[in-house]
């Protein structure tokens, strides 16, 4: 039954007979090989959540005592933050009743003020179906997932106070989001809040191992450590890098050129080499250096950041910190017109051209 589960991912258990049924063997297969693995390796346990030690202790207390608080969750993205609520609805309900005593809105839905009076309230007025479970605590609330609610209107969120007192009876909100500053105050201090961290790089690297053993990817101890490197404690970016590398490197191994290919990033010679010309040309050179680099083809917002890596390492110590600030501060307002849809040509020109000004005045 484990390794179906293991199989099958976060489907809930009727989906999975369903698909038992209907399915012959090389079918299921073909499903598994072609699942992403972000989903396939969703942890569906509490104790499954790597990475979160205070939150996996606190909420099995709760799975324990079936008491539930309303709860708020944050942090950067792809540290576990779903997973974790996914995994607590499945733990307290069981496979069977874990679909009914859930609603889960997420920022694809939309989620004005309308919305929330409608929507919320009636499914926060539902009479909760009876599960008897003698496997799941099953305690008699049911689950308002508000996923991404950090992209909610604050008119929606002050209209989710009341609707939370009214009916905390018998149900629980569960926020979650990236920035909990965007969360307003009396919403949050309703919740207990739970902050999750980037995922540190041993715990990645374990995951990741026992992922390229499932998947039988043989590989080089290098190509784990890359990918930790560029993605920051993101476990999902990590996931998908590792199943792309995985599905095309040649070769007999995986190795860490083949993480460097699929991540974008750029290679550190070429952003030294635009670094070296900035600081040794006229403004002439560096519009055509400009033109070049929009011909490569970088991603610009990938050019920035690796930039502003170099600005704060070592190899440009001889740069006055006041120097680096109004670099910085150059590349935050870039990538902010690149965002609001501004030209990449006119943007990356003006980016070389000022941070030239700033090393040479
Ligand atoms: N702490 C973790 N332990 C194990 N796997 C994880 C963890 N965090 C993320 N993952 C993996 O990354 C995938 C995405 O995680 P999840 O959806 O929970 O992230 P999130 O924190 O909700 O991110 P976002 O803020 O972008 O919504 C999961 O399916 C799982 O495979
Ligand atoms: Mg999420």
């Amino acid at each position: 039954m484990e390794a179906f589960l293991k199989r099958n991912g976060n489907k809930s258990l009727k989906k999975v007979e369903k698909d038992v049924e209907m399915e012959p063997d090389d079918e299921k297969d073909n499903k598994s090989r072609y699942q992403p693995w972000v989903e396939k390796y969703r942890p569906n346990k509490i104790d499954e959540v790597s990475h979160q030690p205070e939150v996996v202790s606190a909420l099995n207390k709760s799975i324990e005592t079936g008491k539930i608080p309303h709860l708020l969750l944050y942090g950067p993205p792809g540290t576990g933050k779903t997973s974790t609520i996914l995994a607590l609805s499945k733990e307290l309900f069981g496979p069977e009743f874990h679909r009914s005593r859930i609603l889960e809105l997420n920022a694809s839905d939309d989620r004005g003020i309308g919305m929330v009076r409608e929507k919320i309230k009636k499914f926060a007025q539902k009479k909760i179906s009876k599960a008897v479970s003698s496997d799941y605590p099953c305690p008699p609330v049911q689950l308002i997932i508000l996923d991404e609610a950090d992209s909610m209107t604050v008119d929606a969120q002050a209209a989710l106070r009341r609707t939370i007192e009214v009916y905390s009876a018998q149900t629980r909100f569960c926020i979650i989001c990236n920035y909990v500053s965007k969360i307003i105050e009396p919403l949050a201090s309703r919740c207990v809040k739970f902050r999750f961290t980037p995922i540190a790089e041993e715990a990645q690297m374990k995951r990741l191992q026992y992922i390229c053993e499932q998947e039988e990817i043989n590989h080089d101890n290098s190509a784990l450590e890359a990918l930790v490197e560029v993605t920051d404690g993101d476990m999902r970016k990590s996931i998908m890098m590792l199943q792309s590398a995985g599905r095309s490197y040649e070769g007999d191994k995986l190795t860490a050129e083949d993480i460097y290919e699929v991540s974008g990033k750029i290679p550190i010679e070429v952003i030294q080499d635009i670094w070296d010309q900035i600081l040794n040309q006229s403004d002439t050179n560096i519009s055509e250096l400009a033109e070049n680099v929009i011909q490569e083809g970088y991603d610009i917002m990938q050019l920035l950041s690796q930039l502003i890596e170099l600005v704060t390492n070592a190899a440009t110590r001889d740069v006055s910190h006041l120097k680096k600030a109004r670099i910085a501060e150059i590349c935050a307002e870039t990538e902010f017109k690149l965002i609001k849809g501004g030209s990449e040509e006119l943007n990356v020109s003006y980016l070389l051209v000022s941070i030239s000004d700033i090393l040479n005045s």
